[in-house]
């Protein structure tokens, strides 16, 4: 059976990655001198991908992967760098088990330690110490990377950012560290500003588009490799998904599937794009319900090219007011670009074809 060559769900494995050679020779170069680093980027744009290819190359170094998505406590914390420990490379793990024993921790079981009545549990600021120290002492033996993604989301617990700083900050020269996150606006004042120790001396790496040629090479190969010819299929992704990696491999996908075996996607370019369009109408409308309704107005207007601030702005009542502060709202949540355009291409394209601008 033939499978689609094109992800869109998660991240793309390491084996079947491709592209993104400079910036995954940036950061190699960045993590082995041992610079803390954060990697920016809005969602989907492959920041787990990349992280996930450069621990794959980096065969001398274990990396330690940390995801913090959605946590809310420290306990949540110190459950997500036990399970990061538990799954990392086979001899850091077994050496991080050991040394985790001797302080009476039985990595991997430290969910289990807060599942217990609130009285059994341990201190959880203290077990995340605890795994840290695990952590630190254990890659004083095996070199290792520590990658922390969704690092954002740790701004929902208290104290736990200066945790983890007040742990690491004396060690960053013994072990890579390397930082990832969306809500650029959130990474950004944490890692950019220069008064926030430690985190404000990190270098920021941004993940941007995917390259027009890095796109053509993925989507010809994917094509090509089972037996479909992409034709000018590119350019009419590009056009649309702007390097939007995600919306890319998407589009790529619906037209990979309305094309036969033998045959050229151009061919069938315009069912694939109604497909994804339909896909896509189902879920928009709840997410536009979500915004406020002078950040739908100005979604609406800069999705079209309008200025926030222009005529057609004003003849959809959005005050220079209201639009100011709507746009500084959806730059932080991670919804436009500093540029004001939309990150979503897709949600862009929805707005013209639903609400258009008389
Ligand atoms: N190098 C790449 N080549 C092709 N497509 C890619 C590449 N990197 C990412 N993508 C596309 O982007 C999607 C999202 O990738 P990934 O999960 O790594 O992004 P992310 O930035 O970590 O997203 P999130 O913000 O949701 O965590 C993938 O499913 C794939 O469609
Ligand atoms: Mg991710």
């Amino acid at each position: 059976m033939d499978v689609s060559p094109f992800e869109f769900q998660g991240p793309v494995p390491p084996d079947r990655f491709q592209g993104r050679d400079d910036l995954i020779a940036d950061l190699t170069r960045r993590v082995t001198e041992r610079r803390v680093t954060a990697l920016l980027g809005p969602r989907r744009f492959g920041k787990t991908s990349v992280l996930q290819r450069l621990a794959a190359d980096l065969t001398e170094t274990a990396t330690v992967y940390v995801d913090l998505y959605g946590v809310q406590t420290m306990a949540d914390v110190a459950t997500r760098l036990d399970r990061a420990l538990v799954r990392s490379d086979g001899p850091f793990a077994t050496s991080a088990g050991s040394i985790a024993a001797t302080v009476g921790i039985d990595l991997g079981l430290v969910n289990a330690e807060f599942a217990k009545p609130r009285r059994e549990q341990p201190d959880a600021a203290t077990r995340l110490t605890q795994l840290l120290d695990v952590f630190l002492e254990t890659a004083a033996r095996v070199p290792a990377l520590l990658v922390i993604d969704e690092f954002s989301d740790i701004g929902r617990v208290d104290n736990a950012a200066a945790l983890l700083r007040t742990q690491l900050q004396h060690h960053y020269r013994d072990v890579g560290l390397l930082f990832a996150g969306s809500h650029p606006s959130t990474m950004r004042q944490m890692f950019t500003d220069r008064e926030q120790p430690f985190y404000g001396q990190a270098d920021i790496v941004v993940i941007g588009p995917l390259a027009a040629a890095t796109l053509h090479a993925i989507i010809h190969d994917g094509f090509a490799t089972t037996g479909r010819d992409a034709g000018s299929v590119v350019s009419h992704i590009h056009h649309l998904a702007a390097g939007h990696p995600q919306r890319s491999m998407f589009l790529a996908d619906a037209a990979w599937r309305h094309t036969p075996r033998g045959v050229t996607a151009d061919d069938h370019w315009p069912e694939a794009l109604a497909a994804a369009r339909a896909q896509i109408d189902v879920f928009m409308p709840a997410i536009h319900d979500e915004f406020t309704v002078s950040e739908q107005r100005l979604l609406r207007v800069l999705a079209h090219g309008q200025p926030p601030y222009g005529a057609k702005a004003e003849q959809l009542g959005l005050t220079p007011g209201s639009a100011t502060n709507a746009r500084k709202q959806l730059t932080h949540r991670g919804h436009l670009n500093d540029d004001g355009s939309l990150v979503d291409p897709l949600f862009a394209d929805w707005f013209r074809r639903t609400l258009p601008l008389a």
